[in-house]
């Protein structure tokens, strides 16, 4: 089978994380928002992976390349020379997603879930029409493409309408799609968007499908959404007795939903949890508070700071007795001294805070 990754754009509501890799590259739980879903596009069986990107394609490659044998897929990129939007990548990729007549994933890069794929193919191939679309219901419908059902059939779509300013329903698309390779015909080579321009296309036909999403469901293209996204993916790890998770019996793991790479080292008296994830090379000291956060590798929380929903990112260090909250941020490199107080500052690369961020501010 085949699929392709929508992993351009810019990222810049996961800033200051994205400043220093593409979003796709950002670890969730600790690996590559991108490598859950080859893993799972590989698990189901799929072959083919295209990687639609206009954004530093050069790091995305170098990246993905272990991805090919690790998987056993081959990785395609298909590289814009400028953004060609959420569909326009399709059409660019006609070679091989339509190179034979059965149908494709599309993904966009940011949705964590369990994936169903094969679920997913085995309903887009008994209603036998040109799409279907993964649906999930949230509270905030605003944020999203929001579908819309007429009474007379369980699974076509009516309506789709993206960013809705008006409440039109909390049924949502969750960014994963499967596609009759008629669909390419539909789409011409230029910016534009499978949303606003795609979706509502085939909807006229009578041709777009939804499929209900069972389980947890997250876009973390954006740092609370990260947070949470963590901590449902935390919890469906502790559901299937994931062996990946730190043991609760480990004295420091408070609450469970714990992830650690091995190579991090924890000091004495740590209270750690519930959904925490330390990445590889992490130094935590002694008597550390972290409670839902995130520590990309390398970076360093030192003696008694309390950190709390917060992103440390990659080398960046927290010092003693500092206090972080309310969807701090922290870009590579940055280090916070000890006793400053940071409530919601987003931090870019390389700089060093010695006061207090009383107020949530992005700090340049
Ligand atoms: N190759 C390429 N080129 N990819 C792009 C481009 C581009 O020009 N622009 C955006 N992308 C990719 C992003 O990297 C992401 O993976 C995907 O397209 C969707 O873009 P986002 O910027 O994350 O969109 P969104 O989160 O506001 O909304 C989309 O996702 C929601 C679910 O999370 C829409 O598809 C909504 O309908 C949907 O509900
Ligand atoms: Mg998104």
């Amino acid at each position: 089978m085949k699929a392709l990754i929508l992993v351009g754009g810019f990222g810049t509501r996961l800033r200051p994380l994205t400043l220093t890799l593409p979003k796709p590259l950002v670890e969730f739980a600790n690996k590559p928002m991108i490598y859950h879903q080859v893993k799972a596009l590989a698990a189901a069986g799929v072959t083919d992976i295209v990687l639609a990107v206009n954004y530093r394609p050069e790091i995305m490659t170098e990246a993905l390349q272990k991805y090919e044998k690790e998987f056993n897929v081959r990785i395609e990129f298909s590289v814009e020379t400028e953004p060609l939007g959420t569909a326009g990548p399709l059409k660019l990729a006609e070679k091989i997603l339509g190179k034979d007549d059965t149908p494709f994933f599309v993904l966009n890069s940011d949705v964590i879930c369990e994936y169903p794929f094969n679920e997913l193919a085995e309903f887009h191939r008994q209603h036998g029409q040109e799409g279907t679309i993964i649906v999930t219901k949230v509270e905030e419908p605003s944020k999203y493409g929001v579908i819309v059902h007429k009474h007379d059939h369980p699974s076509r779509i009516d309506r789709f309408v993206e960013k809705p300013i008006e409440f039109v329903g909390n049924r949502i698309n969750a960014g994963i799609y499967i596609f009759n390779p008629s669909v390419l015909k539909r789409i011409e080579l230029r910016p534009t968007s499978i949303e606003q321009e795609t979706f509502p296309a085939i909807c006229k036909d009578g041709q777009l499908h939804s499929f209900d999403l069972e389980g947890f469901w997250m876009d973390v293209g954006q740092p609370k959404d990260f947070l949470a996204g963590t901590c449902l993916y935390l919890s469906s790890l502790t559901k299937k007795n994931s062996k990946e998770l730190t043991p609760v019996s480990e004295p420091f793991v408070y609450g469970g939903n714990v992830l650690m790479d091995p190579s991090a080292k924890v000091g004495k008296n740590c209270r750690i949890g519930p959904n925490v994830t330390i990445g590889p090379n992490v130094v935590i000291g002694d008597g550390v508070r972290l409670q839902r956060c995130v520590l990309l590798s390398g970076s360093k929380v030192k003696d008694h700071a309390w950190v709390k929903s917060t992103i440390v990112g990659w080398n960046s260090s927290v010092g003693r007795w500092a206090r972080l909250e309310n969807v701090t941020v922290l870009g590579d490199d940055v280090a916070i001294g000890d006793e400053v107080y940071v409530n919601g500052g987003s931090i870019l690369p390389h700089k060093t805070i010695k006061q207090n961020v009383d107020v949530p501010a992005i700090i340049m």
